[in-house]
């Protein structure tokens, strides 16, 4: 039975919720022709009375479950963030019978299979291209455009707020802090930044991407993190000085039958094009088979890219819906009875070459204990810089690139390196990758 109208559920008014009612409502005409059928806002919920905005003509609440019992829903649009009344209104609304759209990784990361298996059990779709990388349609790619493929690795920047703060302090020397807030304005960053800051948020889409990605269940307690607050402007100049810049990377990458994940400061030679990828922007590589390498790039936060990833959703299901089919409930792109759970490399036996530095002494011998501690647990010296700046000093810095090793072995050198009479306080280490 076709249907001449799609009702749709919006719970959450705020920055991308206000974005999805722009959408529709700019694009009313074009999903019509498109979807064959209205998309109609037909409930809105916000706990927090929003008198200014135009809800369409929607019927408004204050109690988000509302909108799950509202019978004339088709699709629960879930935009209030969180991990506890986000969770029981999904259960809620695929309880109800409707498809679900969601533009939360926390969410998801954290209680993916369970509502991954109940729209599953129940035939109901739960779509999340807003999840991850805002507007860039990597779930959708990843999912169906890349099926016949096997992935190898997937890689990129997967925090807008985290690269929006690096671009500002590379390029113009900004404070972080002072970047920070202005993300926060722009409306790129959480509701509560500290997961930007600390590489939560992009763990939680890494897991995401990596599920698909695989076709495993990984638990996202098993990401290493390592957040974008771990680097210093010093180490962005000496970066640009090698001819590298610093980036905030999530990787996930089969090794064997594991596979690694992690998510951290990286340094990139400038002449990689995921090395110009700036500001707001995300960028995700995959290697897969057939394909071979993909870069993908696009605003990975804000509202009206991210609602662009919503609405998205919202079109696909419609489109379904308005033709008389049931929307696919292969939600995860294959049936989750062939999920297998990931083996997760242990971060001390993950490798790569890396970024080094220290205050030294410049006295006869010094540079030689330095190296030393790295020959001795066999890492070899890509570059070497001492800086003379100031003769008078009786600290120089030194920064160094190594060739590729261990996490384990790195932190035994350091340790090391850090006992040595010669060199003072602690030892700054950033990973490397070439791609
Ligand atoms: N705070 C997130 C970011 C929003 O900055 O990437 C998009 O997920």
């Amino acid at each position: 039975m076709t249907k001449r109208s799609v009702n749709i559920g919006l719970c959450g008014l705020g920055t991308v919720g206000q974005g999805v009612i722009e959408l529709l409502a700019e694009g009313g005409d074009v999903l019509r022709t498109r979807v064959g059928a209205d998309i109609a806002l037909r409930h809105c919920a916000t706990r927090t009375p929003k008198p200014e905005i135009n809800t369409l003509g929607a019927t408004e609440s204050r109690d988000v479950f509302a909108v799950a019992q509202d019978p004339e829903v088709d699709v629960l649009v879930e935009l209030i963030g969180g991990t506890t009344v986000a969770k029981d209104l999904v259960v809620a609304a695929l309880e109800q019978g409707k498809h679900v759209v969601t533009a939360n990784k926390a969410l998801l990361a954290e209680h993916g299979e369970t509502l991954f298996a109940l729209a599953e059990a129940k035939g109901l779709t739960l779509r999340f291209e807003a999840a991850v990388a805002g507007g860039i349609p990597i779930i959708e790619t990843v999912k169906s455009s890349l099926a016949t493929n096997h992935v190898t690795s997937v890689a990129g920047i997967i925090n807008g707020t985290g690269n929006f703060i690096l671009t500002e302090m590379a390029a113009k020397g900004r404070e972080f802090a002072d970047v920070l807030e202005e993300a926060q304005a722009l409306g790129y960053a959480e509701a509560d930044p500290t997961f930007d800051v600390d590489g939560t948020d992009a763990a939680q889409k890494l897991v995401l991407l990596a599920s698909l990605a695989f076709g495993q269940r990984i638990d996202v307690a098993s990401v290493f993190k390592q957040g974008v607050d771990s680097v210093s402007p010093t180490d962005i100049d000496y970066a640009r000085e090698l001819g590298f810049c610093i980036k905030h990377l999530g990787i996930a990458k089969r090794q064997g039958s594991a596979i690694e994940l992690r998510v951290h400061p990286t340094l990139i030679p400038k002449s990689k094009a995921i090395a110009q990828v700036d500001g707001v922007l995300n960028a995700v590589m995959i290697n897969a088979s057939g394909v071979g390498e993909l870069l993908l790039v696009g605003p990975g936060a804000g509202s009206r890219p991210t609602a662009s990833a919503v609405t998205a959703d919202i079109a696909a299901i419609a489109l379904s819906i308005a033709k008389g089919d049931q929307p696919s409930a292969l939600n995860m792109g294959i049936p989750l009875a062939y999920f297998s759970t990931a083996s997760i490399v242990d971060i001390d036996h993950v490798s790569s070459s890396w970024y080094l530095r220290l205050e030294a002494e410049d006295t006869p011998g010094a540079m030689a204990a330095i190296t030393q501690c790295l020959s001795e647990r066999d890492i070899g010296i890509a570059s070497l810089i001492q800086k003379l700046d100031s003769p008078d000093v009786q600290r120089v810095p030194v920064v160094l690139l190594t060739d590729n090793a261990s996490t384990a072995a790195i932190a035994s050198a350091m340790k090391a390196i850090e006992a040595l009479p010669s060199v003072g306080g602690q030892v700054t280490s950033l990973r490397v990758e070439y791609f």
